[in-house]
């Protein structure tokens, strides 16, 4: 049998597939958005395993699926085997016999690559410690949409080197653009973390300040992410100088976007003023996962469509 095609980590697809992938989002969103059906998935099951809490990426998988016209299964660490200890080889080969896509949300990357490696079907990386693929698909068809290419701009990243952090390197490298990062002492990037070949697509900066600077986009995300609950009250002290506000806009272009994964919390990692602010694109970008993620799945199981 041959092995099936995963979307892990942002580099597993070229920058070719990615930009395949955007063109089909386009299309799909126009259908959806002229009520026009289209059933390609049809008779297809997307299985969607969370270990971790979520609202939009549940929401846009599972909307999504039935909008392509196959059905999503949802099923949580708290109520499955999952939670049990079952191996998680075992778990991937029993899955992937009673449907044809799986996503994840884990935990480490480890669990999702020996969940992928033991599977008969495409599997989907819906957030773990280290990555979040689906989320920066959106991200960047969100900054085509409202500014055209992203090659050669300017990203920059305040807050935490977490997850969405990475997976902006990763990009970074395929598209040819630059992340400016700026972290807390203590939490700077770690390029092996981030699965990256080469420094030359990002920069840490010391003053979030210099970070933003003539930035294209900025961006940030929550200062303690799923699983770190524990350092909650250690990063609201260490980040308190990392928001993204008023000021931090002021320095980057004058066209600059706003983008911010979600959850937000206002006042911390974000003033509300940004966030609400006209430079923001977050519900854009929010209502993108649906389309490009749909875009994703028809690539998974179908290969190419051409229009
Ligand atoms: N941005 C994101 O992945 O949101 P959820 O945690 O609500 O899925
Ligand atoms: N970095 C955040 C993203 C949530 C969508 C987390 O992992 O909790």
């Amino acid at each position: 049998m041959k092995a099936p095609r995963h979307f892990l980590q942002m580099r597993d697809f070229s920058r070719e597939e990615l930009e395949h992938v955007f063109h089909r989002t386009k299309v799909i969103k126009e259908r959806f958005k002229r009520y026009e059906r289209y059933w390609p998935l049809q008779d297809r099951t997307l299985v969607m395993i969370f270990e971790k809490a979520s609202t939009r990426t549940r929401l846009s998988f599972e909307a999504g699926m039935q909008q392509l016209g196959g059905s999503a299964i949802y099923l949580n660490t708290r109520d499955s085997q999952l939670g049990r200890g079952e191996p998680v080889e075992d778990a991937a080969q029993v899955i992937s016999r009673m449907s044809d896509i799986v996503m994840i949300r884990t935990f480490e990357q480890e669990i999702i690559d020996r969940f992928a490696g033991h599977s008969r079907v495409p599997v989907i990386n819906g957030l773990t410690n280290e990555y979040h693929p689906c989320q920066i698909l959106a991200d960047i068809y969100t900054y085509i949409e409202h500014r055209g290419p992203i090659q050669g701009k300017t990203v920059a990243w305040v807050g935490d080197s977490n997850n969405v952090c990475n997976t902006w390197l990763q990009a970074a490298e395929i598209f040819d653009f630059n992340v400016h990062v700026s972290t807390p002492p203590g939490y700077e990037v770690e390029p092996e973390r981030a699965g990256l070949y080469g420094t030359d697509h990002f920069e840490q900066f010391a003053d979030p300040m210099d970070a933003a600077r003539d930035a294209d986009l900025v961006t940030t995300d929550v200062w303690t992410s799923m699983g770190f609950e524990a350092e909650n009250e250690e990063r609201l002290r260490d980040f308190a100088d990392w928001q993204v506000d008023g000021d931090m806009m002021r320095v980057a272009r004058k066209d600059a976007v706003f983008m911010h994964c979600l959850p937000a919390h206002r006042g911390e990692e974000v003033s509300a003023e940004v966030i609400d602010g006209a430079q923001s694109v977050v519900w854009d970008e929010a209502e993108n996962r649906l389309h490009t993620q749909k875009a994703l799945m028809e690539f998974l199981l179908l290969g190419r469509v051409n229009d």
